[in-house]
């Protein structure tokens, strides 16, 4: 595999190509939006510049790096002749069902089309193409240069050979891929959302606040980052869908989205992204505490 293209230059599409052009991979990166594509590459020169600053790479591997990807607005230019397509578009079913009929019409036959998505069903995915045994999950996480593992979801019908390509292609980004079965939340926010959900809870019962909630984490569990603080970098929005993704998928009150979750992506408070969750990300009040607002 040596051509790979990658739908969407968001947050995890441009950390997507950054790592296969990283590795010498030749990158379509494609996006509706000629300002998402702007964007995507100038935070990936600044990501290399930081690794250039702290002499992990030379000058020369970013020039290398950023002259190995191409970028393109039309998805049927980009994905002539590649091996594999990664989708990182929108979080959105309707989009992604959209997305993979077109790549089956367009991609040559032998091309495998993987999807970032972090809650959408890869079955699902792979039932609107022609090709289910070649639809496979490639769960990486942000930030994607950075971090090492990669969730790798077979579908119902991904095939085994399939599954055994892109575990190897995982290791030659120097990732570490896990292989998991396609059932709602697959294994990492199977996990994670409900440790945040039970965390919203505990703040929504009045058991303690923002602060104690995440210090107690931080500090007795040596999570890195609190569960509130990890919820509004995550968004508090894409928290509350992945939720109700495992919810609607195993029918099980377990899953419910605590109430208080639901009124701040009401009011539009998403975290980070929105300046506020559970903390203000404002510049005068930067990470601090709102928790007066979230007294029962
Ligand atoms: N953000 C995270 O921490 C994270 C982690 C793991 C997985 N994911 C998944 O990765 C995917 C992308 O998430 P994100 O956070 O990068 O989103 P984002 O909003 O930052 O970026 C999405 C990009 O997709 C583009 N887009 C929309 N429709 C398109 C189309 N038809 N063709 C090409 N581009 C299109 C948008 O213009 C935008 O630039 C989602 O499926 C999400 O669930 C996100």
């Amino acid at each position: 595999m040596k051509n790979i293209a990658v739908i969407g230059a968001g947050t995890m599409g441009n950390g997507i190509a950054h790592t296969f052009a990283q590795s010498g991979f030749n990158v379509q990166l494609i996006d509706i939006s000629e300002a998402s594509l702007e964007r995507g590459m100038n935070t990936i020169a600044k990501n290399l510049d930081r690794m250039v600053a702290k002499e992990k790479i030379t000058e020369a591997n970013k020039s290398e790096t950023l002259g190995n990807i191409t970028t393109h607005t039309n998805t049927e230019d980009g994905v002539e002749n590649v091996d594999l397509v990664v989708e990182a578009a929108t979080e959105n079913i309707d989009l992604k069902l959209k997305i993979f009929k077109q790549l089956d019409d367009v991609c040559s036959e032998n091309t495998i089309l993987a999807t970032n998505t972090s809650s959408i069903s890869i079955t699902q995915i792979a039932a609107v193409t022609s090709r289910p045994e070649k639809v496979i999950g490639m769960h990486f996480m942000n930030p994607v240069p950075i971090m090492k593992l990669v969730e790798i979801i077979r579908g119902y019908n991904t095939s085994d050979e399939v599954t055994k390509t892109i575990m190897e292609l995982s290791k030659t980004l120097g990732k570490v891929p896990t292989e998991v079965n396609d059932y709602p939340g697959f294994v990492a926010n199977r996990i994670l959302m409900p440790m945040l959900n039970e965390s919203i809870e505990t703040l929504y019962n009045g058991v303690a606040g923002v602060e104690e909630i995440d210090t107690v984490m931080k500090l007795g569990m040596a999570h890195p980052m609190g569960p509130l603080q990890l919820a509004d970098f995550i968004g508090l929005d894409v928290c509350l869908s992945i939720l109700n993704v495992m919810y609607d998928g195993f029918k099980n009150p377990k899953y419910a989205p605590c109430p208080l979750l639901v009124n701040m992506v009401r009011a539009g408070k998403l975290g980070i992204k929105s300046g506020e969750g559970f903390y203000d990300y404002s510049e005068s009040r930067k990470a601090e505490k709102v928790s007066s607002q979230f007294s029962k």
